[in-house]
Parts: C-alpha cells; structure tokens; sequence
C-alpha cells in the first residue's frame, strides 16, 4: 500500500500533462448515491422512465420530482478529500483538466477550475423550446419550472439517455485525453460511452493510467496502477504525501 502510494505520487510529479476523469464514486462518500453499486440509483429507479427524453414528455412532473430530490441530497453534500486534493493538485500547475461525468458540481465546490462537465450539471435548468438556461440558486418547488422567456416547459440541463453529449465538452474531453501523458480514472464503472472510451485514448497513446476504484472495471488490467480503494481515502493519503514532500 504504502509502496503503491509512492510511485503513484511519483507518476503525479513527474507528468506533463495530468487529467482526471471521475464518476459517481467520487462523490460517494460525500454521501451521493451512486448508479450502478448495491445501493445504486439505477437499482431502485429505472432510467427509462426518469432519464430520457421520452420520460420527460410522457410526465415532466415526475422527472422533476426525482431531480429535485436529488438535488436536496447534493446540496446537503460536501467535497470530499478526493474533490479537495484534485483541486488543490490544480492550484500547484500539476492536473490540467477534470473531465467528469458528474452533474453534481462538488468539484466546482472544491475549488477546481478547469472542470469538463460531460453530462451537465443539476444546477442548471433550460427551455424545451428556445436557448434559455437558467442557473437554479434554490431548489424549484413548483414544478415542473416553466421559462421565463416565452412560458415553456424547463427541464434539467443534464443528459438523458438516448441524448448526445455536449458537443463543446465532448471536443474538450477527447482533446485533453489526446494530450494526457497520465490520467487519473476515479469512481467510473465505464460502462457509458463515451465518456468510458477516453481512458482508451491515452493507453492507445501508450501513456499511464492511475484507476482508483475498490471494484474491478474493464480498465482495471489495463491500468499502469490500479488502487482498490475509496477515492476520498486515497487521496486523503495523496495529497498528504505531497505536501509532506513540499514541506521537506
Ligand atoms: P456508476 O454508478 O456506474 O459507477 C460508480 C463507480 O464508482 C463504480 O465502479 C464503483 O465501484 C465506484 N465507487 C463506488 N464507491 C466509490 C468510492 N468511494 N470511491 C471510488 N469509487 C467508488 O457511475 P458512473 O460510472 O459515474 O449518466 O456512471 C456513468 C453515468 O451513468 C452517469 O453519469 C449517469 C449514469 O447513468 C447519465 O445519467 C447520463
Ligand atoms: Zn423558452
């Protein structure tokens, strides 16, 4: 263990252009239910009925319903070490980039700049007819939220199933993975495309992947190292190696 913290905060050091990719793990120990884990969203929800565009038409009420409680349960959250080291990680010039498939905005929170948010942010809502976004400062309560310009239907800025992916934030998130030389692979089970394609990117570049993840993923083998750990644990440890290392 100890061993495996060294040459990970080595690998941390030396990189030219270090990128983190995070997930739902990230977030867990600040207590975010994941997706796909034991007590996971998706095994007591079904995404077809709460997470598509189909789902919105048929009972838009609903929908908001589930993103609203949601929201209660982010807004109550706090970053966690994970969130806290990568940002501080990008304050010292050394992580250039969070591409995150989280729509909970505790990076954001933590203090990081540079954040790719693949699949949108909870926090934002936009018209299901014209280019209005509103950002929510508080959680609506007369659902679902109509537009302020022109009286339509709003609906959570995030990205259903079936949906195509931001397009400014996908370029970004293929460019920086293009030009990772390490990547970080934090609390991600990879199985949602694409965001699950760009830790292949950087292999195929024969660059190095750190996974942080206490269970096994597609990547897992592939992975320069894989630490079976909670992401919030394992940076906690990090970070402390590293301003220890400042400090002498
Ligand atoms: P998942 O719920 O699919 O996977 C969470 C991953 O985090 C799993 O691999 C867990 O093993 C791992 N994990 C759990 N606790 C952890 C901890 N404390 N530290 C580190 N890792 C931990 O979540 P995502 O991979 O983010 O999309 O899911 C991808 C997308 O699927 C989501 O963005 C969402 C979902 O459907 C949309 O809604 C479009
Ligand atoms: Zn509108």
């Amino acid at each position: 263990m100890e061993d495996q913290i060294e040459k990970i905060v080595n690998l941390i050091l030396d990189s030219n252009f270090l990128v983190a990719l995070t997930g739902a793990g990230v977030s867990a120990e600040s207590g975010i239910p994941t997706f796909r884990g034991k007590d996971g969203l998706w095994k007591k929800y079904r995404p077809e009925d709460l997470a598509t565009p189909d789902a919105f038409k048929r009972n838009p009420r609903e929908v908001w319903e589930w993103y609203t409680w949601r929201m209660k349960i982010i807004q109550k959250a706090k970053p966690n070490y994970a969130h806290v080291c990568l940002a501080e990680l990008e304050k010292k010039g050394i992580l250039k980039a969070i591409i995150t498939q989280n729509v909970d905005g505790l990076h954001q929170k933590a203090g990081s700049k540079n954040v790719i948010e693949l699949h949108g942010n909870i926090w934002r809502a936009r018209c299901t007819q014209c280019d209005y976004k509103e950002y929510l400062q508080t959680i609506p309560q007369d659902i679902p939220p109509k537009c302020k310009k022109c009286g339509s239907l709003l609906r959570p800025d995030v990205v259903w199933f079936g949906e195509p992916l931001p397009t400014e934030a996908l370029n970004m998130a293929f460019y920086l993975s293009n030009k990772a030389d390490l990547m970080l692979v934090v609390g991600t089970s990879l199985l949602v495309q694409p965001a699950a394609s760009l830790p292949f990117i950087v292999l195929k570049n024969n660059n190095k992947i750190i996974e942080i993840n206490p269970n096994e993923t597609i990547l897992s083998k592939k992975a320069t190292i894989t630490v079976r750990m909670k992401a919030a644990e394992t940076f906690k440890i990090i970070c402390k190696h590293i301003e220890e290392l400042n400090n002498n």
